[in-house]
């Protein structure tokens, strides 16, 4: 990602910088190229007026005075009826810059210089130019690597949170990085943290309080069994005795079966309270391309606002499960629709197409049973999620399908001890 960051920053640099500095570089040239000119010119014009002057006073002119005014130039000065002057080295014909304008008198003067100069003083500036959008570049450069290093650090110490809580390691790290998407993420870690830590905590709170229920019954069905075993010759006490391990084996069952109660009531607690609503328009984002490239649409309808006790991400799970199945084995617009029923949130989910085939109907949510070649496992895991959260999931229509989620509404709050019961 750093060296994304960079190479991306450093292009967008570079065509900046050529957008800006090859129309500068072109501007330079031609201002400089035009002000050589315009020198010249001026210079030639003064100069006959220099002339015109002299020959006024009826002053000779004087070749090393020009020399010294018109350093680097070549002056020729033609008088009528006089010897021509010329002053300084003529420049190569084909380097030569040259300017010339005359009087009425009869005078003719002519200023060339060495187009050289004017070209060095061109490099110059345009060497300017280039270091200056070097510099651009090396500044843009050094602000990506400030930038990258300001987004990767983040980034890996996420990772590494992320890698602590997958190794079990759940405690929230607390880390915030100014950046409100980073930040964001960060919450999301601490809070799954958070959850996960009170999740082992209960599990261990649960063996514990397990293990303890378990071993009463377990030590009062021993003494009975040593009893018996004891009074072997004695077939009153071995029947008395033996009705009581049995009463304890009972006691020894039901504790079990109320382990097994708490163990689902515990598996129903990790569900949250959920606003509908979220869940069901992400999924309707995530699967309405998928419609639309098929000429099919996808509805919400129903109640806005409710919140269910369920796992945020198994419902979704579910819901994109339905939306599948509509979209590869139904037809038609497909219609979300949301509702209460008896003491359930409903979700139903709705296609017009030819529905379930008959010979599938009883067994749909079985494993492995597929209309369609598929692997005939989305139905069967879809109902497994729903149960788990203390739902159900059911078919309500055959044809066209409609399949219906009801779900434990989030005002059913009340939270059971892990264990309770007898000893
Ligand atoms: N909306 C629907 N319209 C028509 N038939 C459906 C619909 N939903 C499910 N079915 C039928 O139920 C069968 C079982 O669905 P399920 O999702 O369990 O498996 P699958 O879609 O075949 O395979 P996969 O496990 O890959 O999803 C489907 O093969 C299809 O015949
Ligand atoms: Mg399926």
């Amino acid at each position: 990602m750093r060296r994304r960051l960079l190479s991306s920053t450093l292009v967008v640099a570079a065509i900046a910088v050529l957008l800006l500095g090859v129309p500068l570089g072109l501007v330079v040239t031609r201002l400089i190229d035009d002000e050589a000119v315009q020198q010249l010119r001026a210079q030639a014009t003064l100069l006959l007026s220099q002339v015109e002057y002299a020959r006024i006073e009826d002053r000779p002119i004087d070749p090393e005075e020009l020399q010294r005014q018109y350093p680097n130039r070549y002056v020729q000065i033609f008088i009528r009826n006089s010897p021509t002057v010329i002053v300084g080295t003529e420049p190569p014909p084909d380097r030569q810059m040259t300017e010339e304008t005359h009087s009425e008198s009869g005078v003719y003067v002519r200023i060339s210089r060495d187009r050289a100069q004017v070209e060095r003083n061109i490099r110059g500036w345009l060497m300017l130019i280039v270091a200056l959008a070097g510099l651009a570049l090396a500044v843009a450069v050094s602000l990506a690597v400030v930038q990258s290093r300001r987004l990767t650090l983040p980034l890996l110490d996420l990772a590494r949170i992320a890698e602590r809580l997958g190794s079990g390691e759940a405690r929230p790290s607390r880390h915030r990085y100014g950046i409100p998407e980073l930040d964001g993420v960060a919450e999301v870690l601490d809070r799954s943290a958070t959850r996960l830590a009170e999740l082992l905590s209960r599990e261990r709170e649960f063996a514990t309080d397990a293990s303890h229920q378990l071993r009463t019954p377990l030590t009062g069905l021993t003494m009975r069994l040593e009893e018996i075993v004891a009074a072997a010759d004695q077939p009153a006490i071995v029947r008395e005795e033996g009705e009581a391990a049995i009463i304890q084996a009972e006691r020894l069952t039901a504790v079990i079966d109320e382990l097994l109660a708490a163990a689902r009531r515990q598996r129903h607690a990790q569900a949250e309270a959920i606003c509908l609503d979220e869940v069901l328009r992400q999924q309707i984002t995530e699967w309405e391309p998928a419609f639309r490239r098929s000429r099919r649409t996808l509805h919400l309808d129903g109640a806005r606002g409710l919140r269910a006790l369920v796992s945020k991400g198994g419902l979704s799970q579910v819901v994109s499960t339905l939306l599948e199945n509509s979209l590869e084995h139904g037809d038609g617009p497909v219609t979300i629709t949301t509702g209460n029923c008896d003491r359930s949130v409903v979700i139903e989910v709705a296609d017009e197409g030819q529905g379930i085939p008959e010979h599938l109907r009883a067994r749909v949510f079985d494993r492995n049973v597929s209309g369609a070649g598929g692997t005939g496992l989305g139905l069967t895991l879809a109902r497994a999620l729903t149960a788990s959260d203390g739902g159900r999931l059911e078919l309500i229509r055959p044809r066209p399908a409609v399949f219906a989620l009801f779900l434990r509404p989030a005002d059913e709050t009340a939270r059971h001890r892990v264990v309770s019961g007898p000893a």
